[in-house]
């Protein structure tokens, strides 16, 4: 697909279908969060696939976001391989979104339906999922693809004019 097509064409699934998601797709999914910049390329994220029944119940407990995906992706942030400039403001909250954006524009391109959901601060994710201390869910993108039933993202085309948003100075 074309980029400008992939960017024009995301939108968020909150009612996925059963139909499981390819394995190549996936793993092209994948692929193109490892390739995602980070700051100073300290690669300070951590992806959980949750796809196995096990893993799918942990995920419904903690997190009311999956929307029936059959696959769902945890991005974190690994908070001990993080940079920091002024002790304060760590990279890995910031380069585990960019690594989920990339995520989410390929799997678009590959025709694979998506959703970014929050996770940030849901301590409840963290201990369902039994992850180390270092280890912060940021987000979770579901992935799968759209049922029927799915009505379409009602806010999709609610955005501000550009001049509201940017400002030359
Ligand atoms: C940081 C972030 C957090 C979001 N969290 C949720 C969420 O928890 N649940 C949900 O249904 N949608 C969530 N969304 C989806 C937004 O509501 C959606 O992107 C927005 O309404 C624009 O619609 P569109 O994605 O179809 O363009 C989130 C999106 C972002 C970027």
């Amino acid at each position: 697909m074309d980029f400008e097509e992939v960017i024009r064409k995301r939108s968020s699934t909150r009612r996925f279908s059963d139909k499981t998601l390819e394995r190549e797709k996936l793993d092209k999914i994948l692929e193109a969060g490892r390739v995602a910049p980070t700051a100073k390329n300290m690669q300070d994220f951590k992806i959980f696939v949750i796809e196995s029944e096990d893993a799918i119940k942990k995920l419904d407990e903690a997190h009311p976001c999956r929307y029936g995906a059959p696959t769902s992706l945890v991005v974190c942030a690994n908070n001990t391989e993080s940079f920091s400039s002024d002790g304060k403001h760590a990279s890995g909250v910031v380069d585990a979104c960019i690594v989920a954006t990339h995520m989410m524009l390929e799997a678009t391109n590959l025709g694979v339906d998506n959703i970014w959901t929050w996770a940030w601060g849901n301590q409840k994710l963290a201990e369902v999922l039994n992850l180390p201390e270092n280890i912060e869910p940021i987000c979770v993108l579901p992935l799968g693809y759209r049922s029927d039933e799915d009505h379409g993202s009602h806010m999709h085309d609610q955005r501000k004019k550009i001049d509201e948003l940017v400002e030359y100075l």
